[in-house]
């Protein structure tokens, strides 16, 4: 015969039992059910084995084992503000949406901006490309832009985004070096890769150790089609510009910073302005741009460990 061991007697202290003396409420299941007792499963007789009919043991075990969520496999390690975006000047030639025909119109956005390469509670001042993930949220529906700091991609076919994720990620077998490039298998994927050459450059130019997430430029490296009232496409490519300008740490300062006991300086101090700069006085300007603009090289400033 199943009967539930020690109820209310044997709860132990602070396990929701007393509460629901005390105070009245009572304890449930996550669907609400009122229990007496979450501490003490159901048996088969007093030295039986545990029934599975007993779900409040089910419910506690099931959602004990869903309580990590699960790493995302690049981009794990972001930061995210609110804020707006206003067109300053109106673009109906290159495109019909709503957010784009009004001077001066806002539209609230969510951007999220991240790492690449490291985990969960990686530094946030590694070598390494940062994402730009912007949702709109206009009149006609959420729009969301991604964008990286960098114009350029390490490869073209998404075939081979496996390889050079897994190639840039900790070594499987040691879950080293964290956040950063710095590692064989990396080299040996670049070495392999021609057309990763281009982005190669920049990555390991000071655009990848971004002094704050307000100083970045942000690029939606990929060509994007507009369609304007009339139903003509326009190929259109979509620039972000900090207004603090461009500005990077040095490399020394970087590897400092990130071994400090606080290593999320970039993104504690840019949300700490954030609400100024971004709410208020806006931190980047976005421009479309249709016609081919010549890209800056990437910086010469080349910074190596003393
Ligand atoms: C072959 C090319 C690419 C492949 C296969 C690829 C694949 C992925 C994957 C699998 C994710 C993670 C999605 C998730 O966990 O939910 C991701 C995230 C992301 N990708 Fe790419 N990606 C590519 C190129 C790019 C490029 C060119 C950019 C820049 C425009 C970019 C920007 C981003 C950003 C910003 C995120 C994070 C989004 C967020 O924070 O929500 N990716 N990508």
């Amino acid at each position: 015969m199943a009967s539930k061991q020690g109820t209310t007697a044997g709860i132990p202290q602070g396990s929701g039992g007393e509460t629901q003396q005390r105070g009245g409420e009572a304890l449930t299941t996550n669907h609400g059910v009122p229990i007496s007792d979450n501490q003490n499963s159901l048996k088969a007789g007093a030295r039986g084995p545990t029934l599975l009919e007993d779900f409040v043991l089910r419910e506690k075990i099931f959602h004990f084992d869903h309580e990590r969520i699960p790493e995302r496999i690049v981009h794990a390690r972001g930061t995210g503000a609110h804020g707006f975006f206003e067109c300053t000047e109106v673009i109906p030639d290159l495109t019909r949406a709503s957010l784009f025909q009004k001077a001066g119109e806002r539209v609230p956005v969510f951007v999220r901006f991240s790492t690449v390469a490291g985990s969960k509670g990686s530094k946030d001042t590694p070598r390494d490309v940062r994402g730009f993930a912007v949702k709109f949220y206009t009149e006609e529906g959420n729009w969301d832009l991604v964008g990286n700091n960098i114009p350029v991609f390490f490869i073209q076919d998404a075939m081979k985004f496996p390889d050079l994720v897994h190639a840039v990620k900790p070594e499987a077998d040691r879950g080293f070096p964290q956040a950063a490039s710095a590692h064989d298998t990396f080299w040996d994927f670049i070495s392999l890769m021609p057309e990763s050459m281009h982005m190669i450059m920049w990555a390991m130019s000071d655009r990848a150790i971004p002094r704050s997430l307000r100083m970045m430029e942000g690029f939606g490296v990929h060509t994007f089609r507009l369609v304007n009232a009339d139903g003509e496409a326009k190929m259109v490519k979509f620039h972000w510009r900090p207004r603090l300008g461009l500005q990077s740490t040095l490399w020394d300062e970087a590897v400092k910073i990130s071994g400090a006991p606080t290593p999320t300086i970039t993104a504690a101090t840019s949300m700490r302005r954030s609400r100024r700069a971004i709410s208020r006085n806006r931190s980047w300007d976005c421009r479309s741009s249709t016609r081919p603009s010549p890209m800056p090289s990437p910086m010469t400033c080349w910074t190596r460990p003393s």
